[in-house]
């Protein structure tokens, strides 16, 4: 989608705020209020925002959400793949779906390389996330090690495939794929307005292989990596990103409002 163009309901852009490990639930009430006493209808006319606080805090986000009608979705980082069970530590996709949630990260690179989870949990949950009636948002990315060797694509390609392969067709095109390429994350170096761009048209061009123009007309793709109020309109505004996942800058209501007014900008028909 280009600047200023109508929007399509199908790629309706999605702004996410991924916390990871920050805010307790106290913390949490704060943000969200303040968030929400900053939002204007005009800012959530046409992106839709979600936010993804830790586990402790999506009961309270919830009712102060519903209670207030603040019109952010709920989103979890994680989940596991089976329904229930010994798995001591975990919490399952149910769970979060009883709690309202709507948007779930799922294979964050964080979760990848911190925590172990390969291409066949990543694709378990993803199918998880599914059974439950959420939607995942599947990150995928390369190292810098990776994109010097100039194996971008070839990285890309197998984490997309990994995940999606042998998936309905109407479930893919309902996914929201992010591009988060690993050397972005936490490092203020976004990737160009450009390199997002031929991210998420090879992202797409890899989905219909796999499912189909159609539904690769209608996935989601995100970019991911140190964007701010800043950087955030100018990589939106390339044809094949259909939204933002923010982790630094969604921690405070101001600074994650600039990043969803600099996409809302974008998008106002
Ligand atoms: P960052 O994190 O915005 O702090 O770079 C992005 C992410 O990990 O999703």
């Amino acid at each position: 989608m280009t600047p200023d163009t109508p929007v399509d309901d199908a790629r309706r852009p999605l702004v996410s705020g991924n916390w990871k490990m920050h805010h307790d639930h106290i913390e949490a009430l704060h943000m969200v209020r303040d968030l929400g006493l900053r939002l204007k209808p005009d800012d959530v006319a046409s992106v839709e925002v979600s936010i993804h606080p830790p586990f402790t805090d999506l009961r309270t986000v919830q009712t102060l959400v519903e209670g207030e009608s603040i019109p952010v979705a709920l989103g979890a980082q994680h989940c596991h793949d089976q329904d229930r069970g010994a798995f001591t530590g975990e919490v399952a996709p149910g769970m979060l779906a009883r709690l309202g949630v709507r948007y779930v990260v799922v294979g964050h690179s964080e979760r990848r390389q911190l925590f172990g989870m390969a291409d066949e949990q990543v694709a378990s949950t993803l199918r998880a996330v599914l059974r439950h009636g959420m939607v995942p948002i599947l990150c995928v990315g390369e190292t810098q090690e990776q994109r010097d060797a100039g194996g971008t694509e070839a990285v890309l390609a197998g984490q997309v495939r990994a995940a999606l392969d042998g998936l309905p067709v109407d479930q893919i095109a309902g996914l929201v794929v992010a591009y988060e390429p690993i050397w972005a994350i936490g490092t203020g170096r976004a990737a160009t307005a450009v390199d997002a761009e031929d991210a998420a048209v090879f992202v797409r061009a890899l989905v219909a292989e796999l499912a189909g123009e159609d539904a690769a007309a209608s996935v989601r793709v995100q970019y991911g990596g140190s964007v701010n109020g800043e950087n955030a309109a100018e990589l939106v505004a390339e044809p094949d990103v259909d939204g933002l996942l923010v982790g630094g800058a969604s921690l405070e209501a101001a600074g994650f409002l600039d990043v969803v007014r600099g996409v809302a900008g974008c998008y106002r028909s």
